[in-house]
């Protein structure tokens, strides 16, 4: 099997959903595209009710219906997989559509869920009021404080939600002893490593049973899609592609052909952005206009010792900061043409956003207060730009 022929077919693991591998080209008499074409059809023809029946019950390679399976998705999954080292990996619409596949498919009523107050606001909605809905209670801790977790934790809890780089201030969960908490009373740890990519972090590795991806922001990278990825090493895999289905959370082809594009770029727009973000952060430290930088690649970040022992590279691509002359000086350098201000992350270019007008607006003055967000707080995003012009533009709106 040639190179390109592994790049299409899908691995053994998955028998069932293979994407068309070279020999099924060479059978037509084609020449084998070097890329998987982009398989835009809601549903395939089958050449009997046997075939469509093995294929349904999974005893057969093949494709019936996109919303079950479609080559696209299959082949972002097995990046997926390889990028985290797990044995299945779901590919969702959305990253929220995964943090749903997750809770859908693991919880049941009357389960408990340990959520960290730091997670991305949405994501504490659906495990929150969302749930409670549905008869499963949450308690809302800091994860940073491993005593909170564990005296939240009840007889039913079988979850513990945190975020492995937490927004806007970057703490860093410490996966490992969370893992072991959660494994000590029987409750899984699903890990959301959106701001940290599969390149800086991998959950699994350190004990998570489950990792989502936001792949919208910075593992697709190109700001220009919406998708998500639920990946685990549980047994009964079946169960959350069922549920992916079942309850319509699943991928669009066009969304992952376009992410296989973007995660092949992952590892050098990573490394690159990782370098410039440290550089960004060094600069702002010295910068007059900017009272506090808050970034774990830098000593004075309060989990610098455990981001350096627990991530593969880099410190990850986001970096806050505090203005010195607060709300009226954090308007004017988000408003800076300099700037491109944009309330998400993990664009090729570096955006700038701030949080307590739009991804924080939603919470009281208290939790705001708590998380350390206010009127100064400024989130950049580094994109793969040369460091320099980042620098440049930084200055100019800094100099407003
Ligand atoms: C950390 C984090 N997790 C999950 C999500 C949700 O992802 P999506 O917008 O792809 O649904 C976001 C969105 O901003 C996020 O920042």
């Amino acid at each position: 099997m040639s190179d390109s022929d592994k790049c299409r077919s899908n691995s053994n693991e998955v028998p069932d959903s293979s994407v068309p591998a070279g020999d099924e080209y060479r059978a037509l008499g084609q020449t084998v595209p070097n890329n998987l074409p982009l398989f835009l059809t809601s549903v395939w023809q089958c050449e009997s009710t046997e075939q469509a029946d093995a294929i349904l019950a999974g005893a057969e390679s093949g494709f019936v219906y996109q919303r079950d399976s479609h080559p696209n998705a299959n082949q972002f999954a097995k990046a997926c997989r390889t990028l985290h080292k797990a044995k299945h990996a779901t590919v969702t619409s959305s990253g929220m559509a995964a943090l749903s596949l997750a809770v859908l498919s693991q919880l049941e009523q009357g389960d408990h869920v340990v959520v960290c107050n730091r997670l991305y606001g949405l994501s504490i909605v659906l495990l929150g009021s969302e749930l409670q809905r549905l008869g499963i209670q949450h308690s809302l801790v800091d994860s940073c404080d491993l005593q909170a977790v564990e005296d939240a934790m009840t007889d039913n809890t079988r979850l513990i939600v945190v975020e492995t780089i937490s927004n806007p201030m970057l703490r860093i969960a410490d996966i490992k002893a969370l893992a072991e908490l959660a494994h000590a009373r029987d409750a899984q740890l699903l890990v959301d490593n959106t701001f940290a990519t599969p390149m800086v972090c991998q959950p699994i590795e350190l004990g998570a049973d489950l990792v989502l991806e936001s792949v919208s922001k910075f593992m697709n990278g190109h700001g220009d899609i919406m998708l998500g990825m639920l990946a685990g090493n549980h047994d009964n895999w079946e169960r959350v592609e069922s549920v992916n289905s079942t309850w319509g959370l699943a991928s669009s082809p066009l969304e992952c052909w376009l992410a296989c594009r973007g995660v092949a770029t992952l590892a050098l727009r990573i490394s690159r952005a990782c370098e410039s973000a440290l550089t960004v952060a060094e600069y702002l430290n010295e910068h007059v206009a900017v009272e506090r930088v808050v970034y774990p690649g830098l000593e004075s970040h309060d989990d610098f010792q455990l981001a350096q022992r627990q991530f593969i590279q880099g410190s990850g691509h986001v970096v806050t900061f505090q203005m010195t002359g607060g709300r009226a000086a954090a308007d004017q350098v988000v408003a800076s043409p300099a700037l491109a201000f944009c309330p998400s992350l993990g664009d090729v270019t570096t955006t700038v956003s701030h949080p307590l007008s739009t991804s924080h607006r939603g919470l009281s003055l208290e939790q705001q207060q708590q998380l350390g967000v206010n009127g100064a707080t400024i989130r950049l995003s580094v994109g793969i730009e040369e460091s320099d012009s980042i620098l440049e533009r930084l200055q100019i709106a800094l100099e407003r």
